[in-house]
C-alpha cells in the first residue's frame, strides 16, 4: 500500500513505524504538518491508499479526512481524548495505559477505533514511556489497523464498544498549574511524578535562585534531608533539593530567560549559585549517578545513563576512565550497556552550543569520543559488546560498532549518519569500522543514507551482529545470558585470538591513527572552516527551530519529477 505519514516531526515513534511498515513492503512517504495547504498538496502528490498520523499536534484538515482514510495514533486508551494523554496518565498514577488508532473525523480523538493496545505503566519519564511502551503498543496497533484496512471487510468500531475507563473524556492540554510542585507539601514520590510527567517536554516550571527554570531528569536522592525546598548539594551535573520526606536530584534545567534557553546540566546553568554548596561525588551511591559498573558471572557491565544519550567531552572522558578500570578486571567480556532510553547519540550538542567557542568544544568532544572508541578497538584482553537497549544516532552508532560485537533489542532504531548535522564528516573511526564490519559496498550505502534503520537492515549491513527478541523489561536478562555464554573459555579464547590477529593485520595495513587523523582533518574543516553548515544545523537542532519543509529524503512524493510543489 501507499501510506502517507502526516506528522508534526519525524520523531522516534514515526521513525519506528516507518521502519516497520517499509519492512512489510509498504511504500511510505512522510510530510510534516506545516499547514493545511502543504498537507493537502502532499496528499494530492502521493495519492495514498492510507494516511497515518503518528505524531500530530493539530487536527487533520477536513478536505483530507473526508476523502481518505486517515488513522490517528493517540497515546491513550480507547475513550481517552486530548493532547496531554500521557502527562495525565502519569500524574493520575494509572497502572495501565495504551495506544489507540482512531479514524480521523470532525471530533478530535473522537473517531471510530481501528485497533488499540495496552501496556503496564512504569515509573519513568514521559519520554521514556513514549520511546518504549508507547512505541511498542503503537507498532502493534498500527500493524493490526493496517492489516484490517487492507483486508477491506473490517469496519472501525465506535469507542463506545470498548470497555473504556474514561469514555468520552476530553482532557485539556496540561498546564504548568496542573503539576506545580508545592515544596512545603509534596513528598519525594509526588515531586518525581510531577517532573516525570513533563520530561522531555515541556519540563516542569519551578523557581530556583529567583529564576524561572524548567526541571528535568529527576531521581531520588536517598539519605539526604533538609528543609523542604532547600537546595542541599550538588553532584556532577545535578543539584539536590529537599522534599518533605527526602530529597531529589535534578540533573537538567532549562531557563527560558537565559541566553541559552535549552536544556543544560543544572550545575552548568546555575554554576555561580551552586558553587558554594557541598559537593557529593558523582557516580557514587550517595551522589547523582550516570556511570555504574558491575561484574556478574565473569562479565563486566558498564552502564552509562546520559540524559538523551548525549555525550559531552567530560562524560566521554569519565566513561573512558571507567572502561579502562573495567579492562583491568578479570572479566573476559565487557558489556557497554548504555542507558535505558538511548545507547548514545554522539557529541553533546547542547553543551557545545552553550560553550564560548563551539568549535573548540566540538573539537574536544570528538577527540574524547575517539579516545573512547580507540580504547575499545585496541582492547586485547577482553571482548567488548555494545548492548543496545535503546536507540543510537550519529556518532553513537559508530561508537557501538567499535565494540567486537553489537547486540540490539528488536525494535531499536539506528540513525547511522551525520549528514543531517550540516554534512558533518564524522569520526569515531567509522572509516575503519564500516569497511571492516560491513564491507566496502555496505559502508558506502550506510555513509550515504540519511534514513532511520531497523535492526534487520542493520544486521544485513553489518552494523549489528545479533538481534535480541526481548522487550525492554527482559532485555538485561537476555544480554546477561548471551554475555555469559560468550565468556565461556571455549568461545572466548578463539574469538579473542582471532580478534588480536585481525587487529594486528589491520594495523600493519593501515595504522589506526591514520584513520583518525584523516577523519579529524575533515572534521576540523567542519568545525573551523568557511562553510558554517554544521554550526547552523546544530543551532537549529538545539533551539528546535521548526522545519519549514519536509526533507526530500523522507518526502518521497516530492522527489518525483511530475509535480511542481509550492515550495519550489
Ligand atoms: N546532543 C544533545 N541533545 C541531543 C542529542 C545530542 N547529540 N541527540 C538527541 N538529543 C536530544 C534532543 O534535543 C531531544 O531533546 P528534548 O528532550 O529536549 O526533546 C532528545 O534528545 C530526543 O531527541 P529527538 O531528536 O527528539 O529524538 P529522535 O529519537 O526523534 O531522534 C536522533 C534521534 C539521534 C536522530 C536525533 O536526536 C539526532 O539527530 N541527534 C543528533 C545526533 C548528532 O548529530 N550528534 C552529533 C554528531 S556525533
Amino acid at each position: 500500500m501507499k501510506i502517507l505519514f502526516l506528522t508534526h516531526a519525524f520523531n522516534s515513534l514515526s521513525q519506528r513505524l516507518y521502519v516497520e511498515l517499509v519492512g512489510r513492503g509498504h511504500e511510505v512517504s512522510v510530510e510534516f504538518d506545516i499547514n493545511d495547504q502543504v498537507s493537502t498538496e502532499a496528499v494530492a502528490l502521493f495519492a495514498p491508499d492510507l494516511v497515518i498520523a503518528p505524531f500530530l499536534k493539530r487536527a487533520i484538515p477536513e478536505a483530507i479526512w473526508r476523502r481518505h482514510c486517515c488513522m490517528v495514533v493517540h497515546p491513550g486508551i480507547p475513550g481517552d481524548r486530548g493532547p496531554s494523554a500521557l502527562d495525565w496518565a502519569i500524574l493520575g498514577r494509572e497502572t495501565h495505559w495504551g495506544v489507540t488508532v482512531l479514524q480521523a473525523n470532525a471530533e478530535m480523538d473522537g473517531g471510530d477505533i481501528w485497533a488499540a493496545a495496552e501496556f503496564p505503566m512504569r515509573e519513568a519519564t514521559k519520554a521514556s514511556l513514549y520511546r518504549h511502551e508507547v512505541t511498542e503498543a503503537a507498532v502493534a496497533a498500527v500493524r493490526e489497523a493496517v492489516e484490517r484496512f487492507a483486508g477491506g471487510a473490517w469496519r472501525p468500531q465506535p469507542s463506545a464498544s470498548y470497555p473504556a475507563r474514561r469514555l468520552g473524556d476530553w482532557r485539556p492540554l496540561m498546564r504548568q498549574a496542573d503539576r506545580r510542585i508545592d515544596w512545603q507539601r509534596d513528598s519525594t514520590a509526588d515531586v518525581l511524578r510531577k517532573i516525570r510527567s513533563a520530561d522531555g517536554a515541556p519540563g516542569l516550571l519551578d523557581h530556583l535562585f529567583g529564576r524561572d527554570c524548567y526541571l528535568y531528569d529527576a531521581h531520588p536522592a536517598p539519605g539526604l534531608r533538609g528543609a523542604p525546598g532547600a537546595v542541599l548539594a550538588r553532584s556532577g551535573p545535578a543539584l539536590c533539593r529537599a522534599t518533605v520526606d527526602g530529597a531529589v536530584w535534578i540533573g537538567h534545567l532549562r531557563d527560558k530567560a537565559h541566553a541559552h534557553p535549552f536544556k543544560l546540566p543544572a550545575t552548568l546553568l546555575l554554576h555561580e549559585e551552586l558553587a558554594s554548596l557541598p559537593e557529593i561525588a558523582l557516580d557514587t551511591a550517595d551522589g547523582y549517578r550516570e556511570i555504574r559498573y558491575e561484574a556478574i558471572g565473569g562479565v563486566g557491565y558498564l552502564h552509562f545513563q546520559f540524559y538523551n544519550g548525549a555525550m559531552s567531552s567530560e562524560q566521554c572522558e569519565r566513561l573512558l576512565r571507567a572502561y579502562r578500570a573495567a579492562c583491568r578486571s578479570d572479566c573476559h567480556v565487557l558489556v557497554l550497556a548504555g542507558g535505558s532510553d538511548y545507547w548514545s547519540n554522539g557529541m553533546h550538542l547542547n553543551i557545545i552550543e552553550a560553550a564560548d567557542s563551539p568549535s573548540d568544544a566540538s573539537w574536544r568532544n570528538i577527540n574524547a569520543i575517539d579516545d573512547l572508541a580507540e580504547a575499545i578497538i585496541t582492547n586485547e584482553r577482553q571482548l567488548t559488546v555494545a548492548a543496545l537497549r535503546g536507540n543510537a544516532g550519529a556518532g553513537g552508532v559508530f561508537l557501538a560498532r567499535a565494540a567486537d560485537q553489537v547486540w540490539a533489542r528488536r525494535g531499536v532504531v539506528l540513525n547511522p549518519h551525520y549528514k543531517d548535522m550540516g554534512n558533518l564528516y564524522g569520526s569515531e573511526y567509522w572509516s575503519y569500522l564500516l569497511p571492516r564490519y560491513a564491507g566496502e559496498d555496505n559502508a558506502r550505502r550506510i555513509s550515504q543514507a540519511r534514513l532511520p534503520m531497523g535492526v534487520d537492515e542493520a544486521r544485513e549491513l553489518g552494523l549489528v551482529d545479533e538481534i535480541l527478541d526481548a522487550d525492554v523489561r527482559r532485555f538485561d536478562a537476555e544480554v546477561r545470558a548471551h554475555a555469559e555464554g560468550l565468556a565461556l573459555p571455549d568461545r572466548f579464547g578463539p574469538l579473542r585470538a582471532e580478534k588480536i590477529a585481525r587487529r594486528r593485520r589491520d594495523e600493519t595495513e593501515k595504522p589506526l591513527r591514520l584513520y583518525r587523523a584523516q577523519e579529524l582533518e575533515r572534521m576540523r574543516v567542519n568545525f573551523y572552516g568557511f562553510d558554517s553548515s554544521y554550526h547552523v544545523a546544530r543551532y537549529n537542532f538545539v533551539y528546535k527551530v521548526p522545519k519549514s519543509r519536509t526533507p526530500l529524503t523522507i518526502a518521497a512524493h516530492r522527489r518525483r519529477g511530475n509535480a511542481r510543489s509550492m515550495h519550489e
